[in-house]
């Protein structure tokens, strides 16, 4: 990874995915703000390192978060480098039974704050004439699964804006892309499994056992593929507008 400490915003970054590549980003050297909602968890992931950090508690749902996050950013540190979009959500259900509230949050916090953040953000980059944006999409993203429809239009969306903001920005030297991770060993996960578990009456180690052997490899990922994978966009100046596939094999 660059050797030079690069300002970095990770959001959802006080567990699972986020924590990891903020753990990652913040033992590289560079200087890292995260954002959650809960400002205890965040200021555990900091404790005990060195580096430059910037704690930002905030609801990417909030519209007014992007704008607020990236100006306290520049008035801190001058500038933004990297950009990654990690807050996420999702909740099964069938078509019939998606409420428009459930469509509603799930476009928010999957789809519109990325385009949010990124918007804040991209005057800084263009006047840098350099940005690495990075989005957490999905598999969900690029392929369609039951019982997921507003996940998954999001997460599609979301790809799509990574592709048309790579094709917009490439010409100042700011390059889109996108990690499209299988299912992950994390809190959000624990949460879709003991949902489903509910649902269905079954014990909760059998549905996360009969989710894991329908997986490639027959396992999860873990964070910190997933964390390794995403950062490595930093380093790939020539890489956009990708939406990168991981699944456990
Ligand atoms: N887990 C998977 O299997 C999987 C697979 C593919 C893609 N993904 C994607 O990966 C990303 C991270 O997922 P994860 O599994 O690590 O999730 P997670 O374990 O639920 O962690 C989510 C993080 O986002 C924060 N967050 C949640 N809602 C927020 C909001 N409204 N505003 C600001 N921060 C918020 C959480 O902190 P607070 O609650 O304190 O705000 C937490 O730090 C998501 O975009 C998800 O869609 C996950």
């Amino acid at each position: 990874m660059s050797n030079t400490p690069l300002r970095v915003l990770v959001t959802g970054a006080s567990r699972g995915i986020g924590e990891e590549i903020a753990k990652q980003l913040l033992d590289a050297g560079h200087n890292v703000a995260i954002t959650a909602r809960t400002s205890s968890d965040l200021a555990a992931i900091v404790a005990g390192r060195p580096n430059k950090n910037l704690i930002i508690t905030a609801d990417v749902t909030d519209p007014n978060s992007g704008d607020e996050a990236i100006s306290q950013i520049l008035k801190a540190w001058g500038g933004i480098d990297v950009l990654i979009l990690n807050a996420g959500d999702g909740s099964a259900a069938p078509i019939e039974k998606t409420s428009d509230a459930d469509w509603e949050h799930t476009m928010a916090i999957n789809l519109t704050a990325p385009f949010r953040y990124l918007r804040a953000a991209v005057p800084a980059m263009k006047a840098a004439k350099f940005g690495r944006v990075i989005v957490v999409a999905s598999t969900a993203g690029l392929e369609g699964e039951a019982n997921v429809s507003a996940y998954t239009a999001a997460k599609h969306g979301v790809v799509g804006l990574v592709r048309a903001a790579a094709a917009e920005l490439e010409k100042y030297e700011i390059t889109v892309n996108a990690i499209c991770p299988s299912y992950v060993d994390t809190p959000m996960t624990e949460r879709s499994l003991r949902a489903a578990a509910e649902r269905t009456g079954k014990d909760f180690s059998e549905v996360k056992a009969a989710l894991e052997a329908k997986l490639p490899g027959g396992r999860f990922l873990t964070p910190s593929e997933v964390a390794s994978a995403a950062i490595k966009f930093i380093d790939q100046p020539k890489t956009t507008g990708r939406a990168e596939i991981l699944k456990g094999e």
